[in-house]
């Protein structure tokens, strides 16, 4: 039996689209949703041409109520019945208590070095910062926010006349990798840090 994988996004989905097709016949995983809490976010109408199943939960009509947002997607999730759920661009903070129900089963990608720059706006502050490198972090989701066990991690350089733009659009590139290398090593039960 394969690992089924739900991912979470909110957005393009560039990273959902690396994952799912990482996942070909011989993977351990495969795809079995793709949620979104934005209605129109592009990464639904690319989901559906790969042939996913997809849904959305619209955060706004729940307003400031964190609880029963959660629990409209507690209800989807529990009707895909995943393994694993990966955060790919998903840009709502989750409770304690959510996470708490998905423990050590939930991955995120963050676009820094992590414990570097948790939170939003990373490439800017890494260029703030004056730092001569950057890049993303795969991580296990935990309450803290960006806090969780890093389980990969990859590199790129900052160079001279770098915006946050282009710092992110290097990073990306790296996202795309590593994030579906974590995956299958997570899938097969690999926690040890990989690093590129
Ligand atoms: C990426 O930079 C990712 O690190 C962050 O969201 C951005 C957009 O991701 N979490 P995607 O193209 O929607 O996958």
């Amino acid at each position: 039996m394969k690992k089924r994988v739900a991912i979470l996004i909110s957005g393009g989905g560039s990273n959902m689209i690396s994952l799912v097709e990482s996942m070909g016949p011989d993977h351990p995983a495969e795809p079995v949703l793709v949620l979104s809490n934005v209605p129109d976010a592009a990464g639904i109408a690319k989901a559906k041409a790969h042939g996913i199943p997809t849904a959305v939960v619209d955060h706004r009509p729940f307003g400031s109520d964190r609880q029963a947002f959660e629990t409209a997607l507690q209800t989807q999730l529990v009707a895909a019945a995943p393994d694993i759920i990966c955060l790919a661009g998903f840009m709502r903070i989750l409770t304690p208590g959510f996470i708490g129900g998905w423990r050590g089963r939930m991955l995120n990608i963050h676009p820094s070095l992590l414990p570097k720059y948790k939170g939003l706006h990373t490439h800017r502050r890494a260029l703030d910062a004056g730092d001569d490198e950057a890049g993303c972090s795969v991580h296990e989701v935990t309450a803290e926010l960006d806090g969780g066990p890093v389980l990969g991690q990859a590199r790129v350089p900052i160079l001279p006349g770098d915006t946050p733009e282009t710092l992110a659009a290097r990073v990306l590139e790296q996202e795309h990798r590593l994030y579906p290398q974590v995956l299958r090593r997570f899938t097969d039960g690999e926690k040890d840090l990989l690093t590129h």
